[in-house]
């Protein structure tokens, strides 16, 4: 997903916008680019690649000026080239956008454009804003923008200057723009961790909603011109929570960070009762479905087996991409759980609309507070877990298995049913459970030694384990590039059982719970083909022990919180295996940390 950073003050905009655009670094991209307004117009320098790489080509700290919008692509429309690279120019060149987002209906658009003799420069959809914005510009620029606005049908986070304004610009509708309020400056980003360096006061927009920036400060308009009054917010995460704290990489750092995100996604909510707030009454409910992406789909599924078995209500789970398009049962009496780390994944909010406009109500479990999704929900558990810079989640995973968990418990409670205070006391042991694996990281390290040249990987799990082998293989194959495949352990015998050899490595999530003893045949068929096999065993097991050539340790626990720690070695196994292959870990090729496209 791309990043926007628009800065107006008295610092140079060059030198303060591209370091706050190297925060925004995480997000994915492919291209990067600067406009600088200043006495000689607009000035761009762009290109495909990356912002340190551009920077040595074409020297954007030097530009001089004090207004400047400056953008990191992610491309949708037209391959990743220094043309199709962001801002882009109108015909005089007098008017520099960045977009953020799809304008779907950029092809009718720019038709008509070019039949009133616009020429455009590039391949994507968003150059048409900069035309449209110079069709309807008469010397004011909010005013062209707003009309311009009303032409597009699509999502857009923006910023836009004119060579005759000391001001920028932005506007959003599905893609996340804030406004970082400093001293006698003034910063526009697509998230908090590129203005924090500046200021934690910040004002985050809403979709279809129009801001004036200007050094002094800022206004902010509906698209039907009416000015809105827009709350100034304090930012929680400091500085030094979005460093690295001394580890090589984000992720790495993310999954040592687990104990601590597990308390404070807990924190507060685990009294004599369950102290959550969730908008819903939970009676009324007859059916769940959760819908999300990627590791959050794998969260969901560990979802169903914890709300059913806890709270008796039927849950289904659908990926969101799917569940958007298949005209689905579902209204009145049904509740909607959408599960997002970034709070801004286009499928997962597109579904939401889809769920609320069919009458059913919905419920975000987020990590991002203030994000899209987090304000599009009827009500939602934040996880609190901070921010996660790793395109490849973690924290995030296992906060979101205890906040499910949470609303399984707070929906028992709701419906008059006793809470077994067991599970209350093992919610506040997971934390350092987990931290007793994370003290294993050397042993899952010699493992990975022996693995990292595999060229495929299987994982088996049982029950609510089967989502934990879909997300170890996720994990392995989005940062090491080895092809992993996450499967149901009694599955094998139907097909997969032909690809074992002595060069496929098996790993088992084996734990002692309800399929133990099944589980352990799977893995004695897997040895009799002469597999490799790595489990994941309860301390003190010595019978999955013995057929294993690998054996990782983990806490005993309650089945129903079983995922949250046996994730914890498939976490550190793909991380190490990636980190010996040399890879970038926190931004694997291909991939965004937010797919805000669809
Ligand atoms: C997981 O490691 C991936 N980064 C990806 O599958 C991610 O979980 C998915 O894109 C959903 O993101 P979200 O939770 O922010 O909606
Ligand atoms: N759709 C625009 C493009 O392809 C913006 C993509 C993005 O969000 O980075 O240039």
């Amino acid at each position: 997903m791309c990043g926007i950073i628009g800065y107006i003050g008295r610092g140079n905009a060059a030198a303060v916008g591209l370091a706050a655009l190297k925060k925004l670094e995480y997000r994915g991209y492919d291209s990067a680019g600067i406009a600088v307004l200043n006495t000689r117009g607009i000035e761009i320098r762009k290109d495909k690649g990356k912002i340190d790489a551009i920077n040595r080509k074409l020297n954007m700290n030097s530009m001089q000026g004090n207004i400047a919008i400056l953008h990191t692509r992610w491309a949708t429309h037209g391959p990743p080239t220094k043309r199709n690279a962001h801002p882009h120019l109108d015909c005089r060149g007098e008017i520099a956008i960045v977009h953020n987002g799809i304008i779907e209906n950029y092809s009718s658009i720019k038709e008509l454009l070019e039949k009133e003799g616009h020429t455009f420069s590039s391949e994507t959809d968003s150059e048409v804003l900069a035309h449209l914005i110079e069709k309807f510009y008469r010397g004011n620029l909010e005013e062209a923008v707003l009309k311009a606005l009303q032409e597009v049908e699509g999502t857009y986070g923006m910023a836009v200057m004119h060579k005759n304004e000391n001001k920028i610009v932005a506007a959003r509708n599905g893609s996340p723009l804030i406004i970082g309020i400093g001293n006698n400056e003034m910063l526009i980003a697509s998230d908090a961790t590129a203005i924090l360096e500046h200021t934690k006061k910040a004002v985050y927009l809403n979709d279809k909603e129009v801001a004036v920036v200007k050094q002094g400060g800022f206004s902010v308009k509906n698209l039907s011109n009416e000015s809105i009054d827009k709350e100034v917010k304090e930012i929680t995460w400091s500085l030094e929570q979005i460093e690295k704290k001394g580890f090589k990489h984000f992720m790495l750092k993310e999954i040592f960070e687990q104990p601590e995100s597990m308390k404070n996604t807990i924190r507060g909510r685990i009294k004599d009762r369950i102290k959550i707030t969730v908008d819903i009454d939970m009676e009324k409910i007859k059916r769940i479905v959760i819908t999300s992406c990627g590791t959050s789909w794998h969260s969901a599924l560990i979802g169903k087996h914890i709300i059913e078995r806890t709270a008796g209500i039927p849950v289904e789970v659908d990926y969101a991409s799917e569940f958007r398009y298949r005209d689905p049962i579902i209204g009145e009496g049904d509740l909607l759980i959408a599960i997002s780390q970034s709070g801004e994944t286009a499928d997962t909010l597109a579904a939401i609309k889809e769920a609320k406009k069919r009458g059913a109500r919905t419920l975000g479990i987020i990590n991002v507070v203030g994000s899209t999704i987090a304000r599009e929900v009827d009500t939602g558990i934040y996880l609190h877990a901070g921010p996660e810079i790793g395109v490849a989640s973690t924290k995030a995973f296992t906060s979101q298995i205890l906040a499910l968990t949470l609303f399984a418990l707070y929906t028992r409670q709701e419906m008059g049913m006793q809470i077994n205070k067991n599970i209350l006391n093992e919610l506040k042991n997971i934390p350092e459970k987990a931290k007793m694996i994370l003290d294993k990281k050397d042993e899952i390290k010699t493992i990975a030694k022996e693995f990292f040249k595999s060229s495929n990987f299987l994982y088996l799990g049982r029950g609510i384990n089967f989502p934990v082998a879909l997300e170890g293989a996720l994990k392995l194959k989005e940062i090491s590039y080895i092809h992993a495949e996450g499967y149901p352990a009694a599955e094998m015998k139907h097909g997969p059982i032909a690809l074992i050899d002595e060069n496929m490595p098996v790993v088992f999530i084996a734990t002692k719970n309800g399929a133990y003893e099944k589980i352990i045949s799977n893995m004695q068929e897997v040895k009799a083909r002469g597999g490799k096999i790595i489990v994941v065993a309860t301390e003190g097991d010595e019978r999955a022990c013995s057929i294993a050539d690998y054996v990782i340790h983990v806490p005993e626990t309650m089945e129903l919180l079983s995922p949250v720690v046996n994730v914890i070695p498939l976490q550190l196994l793909a991380y190490y295996i990636a980190d010996m292959k040399g890879l970038d870990v926190d931004k694997p090729r291909n991939l965004a940390k937010s797919v805000t496209v669809e």
